[in-house]
């Protein structure tokens, strides 16, 4: 049962799109405090788990810290980080009893899980203005389905997205992807994706491509095309200010740009420099900026990706100017207090995505000026919402991958998400097993993290065992930072390991694929926690480095360097498969209890449920490769599996 209740003046998200009553009074669980801003409290039982929080730092279980849902942008995902670029504040309390909570809040919001007193639940905000929705149920994953019930359907990616897809940030000429397409190819790499970052454009400029590289834009996304790539562009959300660019001259003209409260359009720095950000949450600047996407629609292209949507800031016109008092004073030695060096320095950190730039700017929604910060955190949700609507005005027939670094729930409708800017970081690769289920919760099923890692130099052992669990998420795509070591596949010693385990997702596809569209279209979870389905496993439901990937396997990747193998929980027993490099395939039945598994680097492990079988085709090198004739079942005798199929392109009815 779902409860919806009302506190003061909400602000309209259209995350939910399921019309309800609202309830009277508070809800029958926990207790509300209106005397400063908002406060639910909750008390939780020792052996309650709390569930949710979609994209979020730590654990499968959030017990024991605190959340900040502030979509923020910040590269360094250390354990003490209590904001990621997404906010999704939908938590389940799951033990004796199974209670969820929605708190629709667009601004930030503060989850103390535990972190100050071990029973207490609090969940906070400034302003008394939000719907709560109080989803009671017989189980966690029953809460989880009622409230994706009301979230509307999760996205559905074209077929191709599930192929591989390579990213570099520096891929800057026609030649450097076309040297990248040529090695995944003539190494037989499988692959249907080339991702383009930033470089790709004419100085950081949205829908506009240097035309100096790509003279003729639409020739080159043909040409990849030939080849069965898919060219994939960066879109940012900041539009470079610059006399006669015309996406600049018409977000002026129409008055498109977030404004100062004065009404001149407010200014803040990122790749391009000084950029305008397009009002998104403004319908017709929404309109506006999704009928952009034409230009690169119109050029061939189909799959995009947001990004620096939160919005980064790097600075304001404001606090550079600020910034330069302080330094006049600074040299004149002006500044008070005992500490002036270590002043400036703090200043010149806090330059970037400053929370008082984020109280400088106004959004227009139906006539009224409605500051940023207390909205924060629906705009790259509403930067996706206005490519998706584009898409379904501009190409209906068609589906078009879309994802984005930032998001609200309700994003989850028009794309997926990365979980951005991660590490080559061993704890990276177990962080993005433990944020796939949360995120699904959350109603993003088209999710994945830069493999191999984003920042720092890889190691050839991380990006492989990295791609071992990469051959199981939606989104599976190999992205690195400008400077870092090179990290495509063919890069590393022994590329037919890598080649293997390329193979192993592409002959997974036709399970996979069904899988993401039952999930989808049952608005199910195509990652579960162990605990979803083993709900009196004491020990299934504290294992957070397994999970159960649609309704027939586990997955349970190796996570440690120097591993050979990792001990597994059985919940039931299980057949135990390995795809083994040369392309056999090994089974083995493992009866419930724990047992270490060998896993050598170039194996892919899963785990057959009990009584199940799933499809599997031979490898092929792109998906519109993989021969549908050759699938074979594999599992138990006599099982059966009714495999989901489409053409991949056509948008399911809604
Ligand atoms: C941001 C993105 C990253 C991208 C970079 C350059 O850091 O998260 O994926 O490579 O910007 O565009």
């Amino acid at each position: 049962m779902i409860q919806k209740y009302r506190y003061g003046n909400p602000f309209d998200t259209e995350a939910i799109i399921t019309s309800m009553e609202t309830a009277e009074g508070d809800p029958a669980v926990g207790s509300i405090s209106l005397s400063e801003g908002f406060t639910f409290s909750y008390t939780m039982a020792d052996a309650d788990i709390v569930y949710g929080l979609g994209e979020s730092n730590r654990g499968i279980n959030k017990r024991g810290y605190r959340y900040v849902s502030h979509c923020a942008d910040d590269p360094n995902h250390t354990e003490d980080k209590v904001s990621l670029y997404g906010a999704h504040n939908f938590i389940i309390i799951s033990g004796k009893t199974h209670v969820g909570f929605f708190f629709d809040y667009p601004g930030d919001l503060c989850f103390d899980i535990g972190y100050t007193r071990q029973s207490l639940l609090t969940v906070s905000c400034a302003d008394a203005d939000l719907f709560l929705y109080v989803i009671t149920g017989t189980s966690a994953y029953d809460v989880t389905k009622q409230f994706r019930s009301v979230i509307g359907r999760s996205y559905i990616p074209p077929k191709f997205a599930f192929g591989f897809g390579q990213s570099r940030w520096g891929y800057r000429t026609a030649e450097d992807f076309r040297t990248v397409v040529t090695k995944y190819r003539n190494e037989h790499l499988p692959i249907d994706m080339l991702y383009m970052d930033i470089d790709y454009m004419d100085a950081y400029k949205d829908f506009t491509v240097n035309p100096e590289e790509f003279p003729d834009f639409p020739a080159f996304v043909a040409e990849m095309q030939a080849q069965k790539i898919h060219l994939v562009p960066i879109i940012d959300a900041g539009v470079k200010i610059e006399d006669g660019y015309d996406i600049y001259e018409e977000g002026k003209k129409g008055g498109y740009f977030c404004k100062r409260e004065d009404g001149t359009d407010f200014a803040a720095a990122v790749w391009p420099g000084m950029t305008h950000f397009p009002d998104v949450l403004n319908p017709d600047a929404r309109e506006w900026f999704g009928s952009k996407y034409d230009v690169l629609l119109s050029a061939g292209i189909d799959g995009f990706w947001n990004d620096m949507n939160e919005p980064a800031i790097f600075y304001s016109e404001e606090s550079i100017a600020e910034l330069d008092t302080f330094l006049q004073d600074y040299l004149d030695g002006k500044v008070e207090g005992t500490q002036p060096h270590w002043i400036l320095g703090t200043q010149l950190g806090a330059l970037a995505n400053n929370p008082a730039d984020y109280r400088r700017f106004y959004h227009n929604i139906n006539g009224q000026q409605v500051r940023h910060d207390t909205v924060h955190n629906l705009f790259g949700y509403n930067m996706t919402r206005a490519a998706g609507e584009a898409f379904a005005r501009l190409a209906p027939d068609k589906r078009i991958l879309m994802f984005s670094r930032s998001s609200y729930i309700g994003m989850h409708r028009y794309g997926g998400i990365w979980t951005g800017d991660n590490k080559s970081w061993w704890s990276h690769l177990l962080l993005n097993l433990k944020q796939l289920p949360s995120l699904n919760m959350c109603g993003f099923l088209y999710v994945g993290a830069d493999l191999g890692g984003f920042g720092c130099d890889t190691t050839r052992d991380l990006a492989l065992r990295w791609l071992a669990l990469g051959v199981f998420t939606p989104l599976m795509r190999n992205h690195t930072a400008i400077g870092t070591r090179e990290q495509e596949y063919y890069q590393f010693e022994d590329i037919a390991d890598f080649r293997h385990l390329l193979g192993v997702r592409y002959r997974l596809i036709p399970y996979l694929y069904s899988e993401y569209m039952k999930a989808a279209l049952g608005n199910d979870l195509y990652f579960k926690p162990l605990g979803f389905v083993y709900p009196d496993d004491a020990i299934a439901r504290e294992t957070e480095d397994q999970l159960l990937l649609g309704n027939e396997i586990m997955i349970a990747p190796v996570y440690t360097q120097n591993a050979s193998g990792r001990y597994v929980y059985l919940p039931e027993e299980m057949m135990f498969v390995k795809f083994l490099p040369d392309g056999s395939i090994s089974t083995e039945i493992l009866p419930q209890g724990v047992h270490y598994v060998k896993i050598a680097l170039n194996e892919v492990p899963l785990f057959i449920r009990k009584g199940r079988c799933i499809p599997v085709a031979d490898a092929a090198e792109s998906v519109p490769e993989i021969d549908s004739s050759t699938i074979q079942m594999l599992g138990y005798e006599d099982a059966a599996y009714e495999r989901y199929d489409d053409d991949g392109v056509t948008p399911p009815e809604i």
